[in-house]
């Protein structure tokens, strides 16, 4: 990376803020959200289990109605586009195995040749300590994709707002995912700014780096 696109960079991350009110006129090219898509895609997770699905919301009335299920803050309905993350209620051996069985096709290698790797898998997070708190660890493996995102739109110039002030159980039903095993964690909504928002005037909020990174 060059000095010019380090500073680029920081000055992106320094542009992004969380949105408070999109410019409902303005839309994603397909390029900006295919680059997007891509950032979620390309997310890293812990074994690479990616225990996520990204819905995206495109029709009008459900955003209406996830509207209503997120303290009726106007980003959902206003925004380009507007995605659910969701993660894995419980994680099953088929799963792995699923997972196991694309390592051994991408890679082109014996599914054979994978199984001490199966069995750390299964060992930690099917049968072992963390089979029952699979929920948070698939939660904690979303953030991460949230954050990609975020910085990957910040790069390109996209604005985004974060939302964890929205009713996961009203989402789970409005998206039809009660009986299904995924379940909503939080949203990202995706655009551009309005002109009118005063937010993106504020300075940052952040403590003295000194205090949030100590060196030992
Ligand atoms: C996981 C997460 C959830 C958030 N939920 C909301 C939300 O529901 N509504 C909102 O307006 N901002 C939300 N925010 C934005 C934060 O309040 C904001 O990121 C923080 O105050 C720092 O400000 P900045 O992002 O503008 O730098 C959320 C941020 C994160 C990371």
């Amino acid at each position: 990376m060059t000095i010019t696109s380090e500073i680029e960079l920081t000055a992106q991350l320094k542009w992004r803020y969380a949105c408070k009110a999109f410019d409902p006129t303005q839309k994603l090219t397909s390029e900006q959200w295919t680059m997007l898509a891509e950032s979620l895609h390309l997310s890293p997770s812990s074994y690479g289990l990616q225990p996520w699905k990204f819905l995206v919301v495109q029709t009008t009335e459900l955003r209406r109605e996830l509207r209503l299920a997120s303290w009726n803050q106007g980003q959902v309905e206003d925004c380009s586009h507007f995605v659910v993350f969701t993660t894995l209620k419980t994680m099953s051996e088929d799963y792995v195995n699923h997972y196991i069985q694309q390592i051994a096709t991408v890679r082109n290698v014996d599914v054979s040749t994978l199984e001490g790797y199966r069995q750390m898998i299964l060992g930690s997070l099917v049968n072992g300590d963390r089979s029952s708190t699979i929920q948070h660890w698939a939660q904690r493996q979303a953030y991460i994709a949230m954050g990609t995102l975020l910085t990957t739109a910040a790069y390109l110039k996209v604005d985004t707002c974060p939302l964890e002030g929205i009713s996961a159980q009203d989402y789970d039903r409005i998206l039809g995912l009660e009986t299904s095993n995924y379940g909503t964690v939080a949203a990202v909504a995706l655009g551009f700014r309005s002109a009118d928002d005063k937010y993106q005037h504020a300075p940052k909020v952040r403590f003295d780096i000194n205090e949030v990174i100590e060196y030992q």
